[in-house]
């Protein structure tokens, strides 16, 4: 695993950016797989800016969302079909028949997640896949005791999770507790998986995540067996890693061999 540490939160999200931004260069018809929450808000201002001011075009991108809550339809103001939309695809030129979100309306839901893990293969697979974490080490919304080889599915949220969600909602709103979640082995076939984080909150999930055993305890360990992984922190959420010195010098290393 590549492990960046950053001093300002600012920088997580532009690095985090960067290798969304480095990959669409390369390859203008990138497939990205998405996540939503507070963490990718900044991630996603970075490539808006990107596309207004720097002529960058998504025209030939397609995205697939990692998470839906089961329940809620897409025009609801708290599905994450609407977090994306106001938070990325209304300020990009992405085709919207090109994005992806999990339906959490769907009749047939187990048909429903087999017809979206269908529709990534189709397209050739994940190339870069964006990732938050949870508290409790969740990625996508696949909790803790998750199968470490599992596919999109129905997922009971945590009551850690419906409580950290919770600030999203007000108080006469009904929260879900369930939700279709791309799974941990659709997730590690991405080519390439980008987890950003930030703030204290997150520093026992990361440690565990990057200096922890591979374990279903904590979903986003099973990242140590990805091929390429970067994980992207701030110095609050990298501060219970007892290797930091090492990963920033394995960065100062990068670099110097990037630079001659
Ligand atoms: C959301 C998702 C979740 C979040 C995680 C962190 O699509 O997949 O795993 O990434 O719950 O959420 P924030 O960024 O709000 O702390």
């Amino acid at each position: 695993m590549r492990v960046i540490i950053l001093e300002d939160t600012d920088d997580v999200a532009h690095v985090g950016a960067s290798f969304f931004l480095q990959h669409l260069e390369l390859k203008p018809a990138s497939v990205f797989g998405l996540a939503t929450g507070s963490s990718p808000v900044a991630l996603y201002n970075c490539l808006i800016n990107a596309h207004r001011n720097d002529g960058v075009s998504f025209s030939r991108a397609t995205t697939f969302n990692l998470d839906e809550y089961y329940g809620i339809a897409a025009d609801h103001v708290q599905s994450y079909r609407h977090f994306m939309q106001v938070n990325l695809f209304n300020h990009i030129d992405v085709v919207p028949s090109s994005t992806h979100v999990p339906d959490g309306m769907a009749e047939d839901p187990i048909t429903a997640c087999l017809r979206y893990e269908e529709s990534i293969a189709e397209q050739g697979g994940i190339d870069v896949q964006l990732l938050g974490i949870g508290r409790n080490g969740h990625i996508g919304f696949n909790e803790p005791s998750s199968s470490l080889a599992s596919r999109t599915r129905i997922k009971t949220l945590t009551k850690e999770t419906i409580e950290d969600n919770a600030r999203f909602f007000s108080k006469d709103e009904v929260q879900p507790t369930l939700s279709l979640t791309m799974g941990i082995g659709t997730i590690m076939e991405a080519k390439k998986v980008v987890l950003i984080a930030t703030g204290r909150a997150k520093a026992k999930a990361i440690k565990d995540s990057i200096e922890g055993p591979v374990s279903a305890s904590c979903p986003a360990s099973m990242l140590q067996l990805h091929r390429d992984t970067v994980i992207v922190l701030d110095s609050e959420a990298a501060s219970d890693l007892d290797n930091q010195a090492f990963y920033q010098f394995v960065e100062e290393q990068r670099q110097k061999l990037e630079a001659a």
